[in-house]
């Protein structure tokens, strides 16, 4: 059987994956530095749960040294795993919180590629897809991940070209505001509006994880099995309705 790792699987976009991917007919590797929700997330897969807290390169090596210990070289490896920072500017963002976003979203993220991929590579096959953000696409002011997000694409273009010939994909996937936990608690708390940043897109609305998750079992899959390097938005049309502010915004639906 197939098997795909997925980091961060315990919530969110992580979770709708390992859903995804297992109707895909995969075997799932749910890995979490919250091994709780990985437990209850792999029993809703019928999958595996581990311990994984990709800030620290000694989790990740273990993680690889327990999946391939049986000669299980991964076929995909989904890195949701990542925190969001504060909307601070640079002078009231500690350079510990930097350091920590920097650390999991994109070193972490990082790491992951480089342990699995090059096992993937050596087996002469393999999918990974990575989630960057919108956030790394456009100016916002998150001084460490939008940057760290960015990278995520940059480093995915690289390894693409690094593996390509090995029959090792590696795509990325760049969600808009996405109604998983974080969002959907900063909704609740009165931090963020809903209408507010649902109109920010061309479709008017948030992206459900389940559309970010089916995103990425698509590059997984070989329907997309000439498609490598690239980072797809899965953002309602945020990226393409903000420019349309100086014109008055987005025309209003004519149905
Ligand atoms: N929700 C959005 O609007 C949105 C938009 C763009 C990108 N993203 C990205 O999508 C990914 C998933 O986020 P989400 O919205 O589902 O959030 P989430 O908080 O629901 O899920 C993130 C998961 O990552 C895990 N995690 C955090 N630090 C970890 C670490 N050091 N090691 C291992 N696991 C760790 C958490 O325990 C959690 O299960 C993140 O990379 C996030 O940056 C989210």
């Amino acid at each position: 059987m197939k098997i795909a790792v997925v980091t961060g699987g315990a919530s969110g976009i992580g979770r709708a994956t390992a859903l995804a991917l297992k109707q895909d007919g995969y075997m799932i590797w749910v890995a979490d530095v919250n091994l709780e929700g990985a437990k209850s997330v792999a029993g809703e897969v019928e999958g595996e749960a581990f311990y994984l807290d990709v800030s620290d390169e000694i989790s990740i090596q273990d993680l690889v040294g327990t999946v391939i210990s049986g000669n299980n070289v991964p076929h995909v490896l989904v890195n949701c795993a990542g925190i969001i920072q504060a909307a601070v500017s640079p002078a009231d963002l500690p350079q510990d919180d930097w350091d920590r976003v920097t650390n999991i979203d994109w070193r972490g993220t990082y790491i992951c590629c480089r342990e699995f991929g090059t096992k993937m590579a050596e087996a002469g096959r393999g999918s990974i897809v990575s989630i960057a953000s919108i956030a790394g696409m456009r100016s916002v002011p998150l001084h460490a991940y939008g940057p760290a997000k960015a990278a995520v694409v940059a480093m995915t273009q690289n390894m693409a070209s690094e593996w390509g010939r090995s029959g090792v994909r590696v795509n990325a996937v760049s969600p808009g505001f996405t109604l998983s936990p974080p969002i959907i608690e900063a909704i609740k708390s009165g931090a963020r509006s809903e209408a507010a940043l649902a109109s920010q897109s061309a479709m008017g609305r948030l992206v459900t994880p389940e559309e970010v998750a089916n995103t990425i079992a698509f590059l997984c899959s070989d329907k997309a099995s000439a498609i490598t390097g690239v980072n797809l938005p899965v953002d309602a049309g945020w990226l393409v309705a903000g420019s349309w502010e100086t014109y008055g915004g987005v025309r209003a639906s004519t149905s």
